[in-house]
């Protein structure tokens, strides 16, 4: 009984995200498109382990861009979570609010975290892609753009 309920309850949580998913894609589009980044400070092609753009605005703009065509059909208008993901505008308010060292590495290490999941993407415990992988499509340059919109509208809203 208890196994064919938990079945039961399984199979209904997938058709939610089937739709959700299908609601996202009409609603606006999650396929991943490159950004343009000119105008940014090349960054050449190993990582860094922190954003170099950090309270750049020219970055802050182009990651604006960035978020708007890519992330924004799921995680929300200007970072605003309506739920159906993770609000994005919570990862970095801790580290905001320490100084010196503290914040530095604190940051560096939501850095680390947003440029492997947003490289990656997400499955859930069944294999399916919640989030789809940028690593065909973004520079470096692109995930740091984002990573500088994401803090900057996170300072905003504090
Ligand atoms: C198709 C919907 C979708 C798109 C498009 C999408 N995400 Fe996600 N994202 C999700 C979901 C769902 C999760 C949570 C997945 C999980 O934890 O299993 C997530 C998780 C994340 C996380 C981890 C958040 C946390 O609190 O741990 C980050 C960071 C993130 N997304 C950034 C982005 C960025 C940046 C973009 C655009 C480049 C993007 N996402 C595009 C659906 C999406």
């Amino acid at each position: 009984m208890i196994g064919h309920g938990l079945r039961l309850r399984t199979f209904a949580v997938s058709l939610a995200l089937g739709l959700f998913a299908a609601g996202a894609m009409a609603h606006g589009d999650v396929t991943p498109h490159p950004v343009d980044t000119t105008g940014l400070k090349a960054l050449g092609d190993t990582w860094l382990d922190a954003d170099p753009y950090r309270g750049n605005a020219k970055a802050v703009e182009i990651g604006a861009e960035g978020y708007k065509h890519n992330c924004a059909a799921c995680h929300g208008l200007n970072a605003v979570s309506g739920g159906m993901a993770p609000d994005l505008l919570a990862l970095d308010t801790d580290c905001l609010g320490m100084a010196g060292d503290s914040k530095a590495s604190c940051l560096k290490d939501t850095d680390e975290y947003f440029k492997d999941v947003v490289l990656n993407g997400k499955k859930n415990s069944e294999g399916r892609v919640t989030m789809p992988g940028y690593e065909s499509v973004f520079t470096q340059e692109a995930v740091w753009a984002i990573k500088a919109y994401i803090d900057a509208r996170t300072l905003e809203e504090q």
